[in-house]
Formats: C-alpha cells, sequence, structure tokens
C-alpha cells in the first residue's frame, strides 16, 4: 500500500479532526451534564473505534462504554429495517441509560435510523447520535443525527476508522481515495 498514491485529496485534516472533537465533546458535555441518566458511548464497530477514542477522552463527565456491531451497506437492495446486528448490547437498565451512539459516517441513513428505533423500542432512556461525517445528498431514509462534525460531498472517503477493503483505518486524517485503487 503506498498511502501517498492511493489518497487524492485530504478531506479533513488531523488539525480539523481536532478541532471537531474538540468543538462536539464541549458541546456533548453541556448538554449531558444534569441529566439524572447514565451516559453510555456506544461505539458502532469497526470504523468508529478512532474518532470514539478519541472524542470521549475530551467529554468531562462520568461515562461506561459498549459496543455493537451492525451490517449496513445494502446498497440500493435494502428497503427498510431488518438491520443486521452481529454483536449486541446486553444490558438490563436500558431505561437508566442516556446512549449516545457514536458512528464515523451517516450515508443513506440505513443504519443509524434502525439501530436509533431498535435502542428505543428496547426501552433506552434516551438515544442520540454523534457522527464524524455525514453526507446528507446520499440520504435514502430521513435521519438527521444530533452531533455532525463535518459535512461533507459525496466522495469515497478513508482513513480516521474508516476503510476500503479493511485497508486505511488507521490514517490520522480522512482522505479522498484514488479512483484507480477501487477500479483496478
Ligand atoms: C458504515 C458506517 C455506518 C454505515 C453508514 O459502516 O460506520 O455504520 O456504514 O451507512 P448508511 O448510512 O448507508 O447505513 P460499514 O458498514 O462500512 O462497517 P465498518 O464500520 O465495519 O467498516
Amino acid at each position: 500500500m503506498n498511502i501517498e498514491k492511493d489518497i487524492k485529496s485530504i478531506l479533513v485534516s488531523e488539525n480539523q479532526i481536532e478541532e471537531i472533537t474538540t468543538r462536539l465533546a464541549k458541546q456533548i458535555t453541556k448538554d449531558y451534564k444534569s441529566s439524572e441518566r447514565k451516559l453510555v458511548i456506544l461505539t458502532i464497530l469497526k470504523g468508529s473505534f478512532v474518532f470514539s477514542a478519541d472524542l470521549v477522552r475530551k467529554i468531562e463527565l462520568p461515562m461506561e462504554f459498549e459496543f455493537m456491531k451492525v451490517s449496513s451497506y445494502g446498497g440500493d437492495t435494502v428497503s427498510s429495517g431488518n438491520l443486521k446486528i452481529s454483536l449486541d448490547i446486553s444490558r438490563n437498565d436500558l431505561k437508566d441509560l442516556d446512549i449516545l451512539i457514536i458512528e464515523d459516517i451517516v450515508d443513506s441513513g440505513f443504519t443509524l435510523s434502525n439501530l436509533k428505533k431498535y435502542l428505543e423500542e428496547k426501552g433506552a432512556g434516551s438515544v442520540r447520535v454523534c457522527t464524524l461525517l455525514n453526507k446528507p445528498s446520499r440520504r435514502k431514509f430521513p435521519f438527521n443525527p444530533e452531533y455532525v462534525g463535518a459535512e461533507i460531498p459525496d466522495e469515497f472517503v478513508v482513513g480516521y476508522g474508516l476503510d476500503y477493503n479493511e485497508k486505511y483505518r488507521h490514517l490520522r486524517f480522512v482522505g479522498v481515495l484514488s479512483p484507480e485503487v477501487y477500479m483496478k
């Protein structure tokens, strides 16, 4: 893998990510400070692990951690519902929790609209979504995340958790993948 050759341009730089996590963490701290419920950070694997790790260290509140793995990208064949969950949250105190879902990207809106509904139906005290990237132009399922790091155009992005064929997740920035890489 020749990273410099594979990345066409940097879309969200390391400095911009630093600013984004600081801004979002401040807002989250302010919004949840006076809640009576327990704050639970729900990181959606795999893509969100990098963003989540940076963000939570800037939130100045007590919190607990949970992880889920769900499948998305059904592409045009997905109509609605039937989220595939391969790792679920297993707690019996959902009603006492403020669940803050951490995502790397909201694209069609399929994953997050269904995941939020799933947790609400299971009785969670509150459910909100914090995403690093938002692609509103790709939305097929109505969904608005409460916290957004950056709105981006419809480009093939990798890095800072996001992959192409499981590669590039470790990059410190979000970059646009060169078409030569996926046209091969
Ligand atoms: C990505 C992302 C969201 C979902 C968003 O996960 O992390 O979960 O897709 O797409 P949607 O809005 O069209 O539903 P992906 O399936 O790439 O899994 P990964 O995080 O394990 O790479």
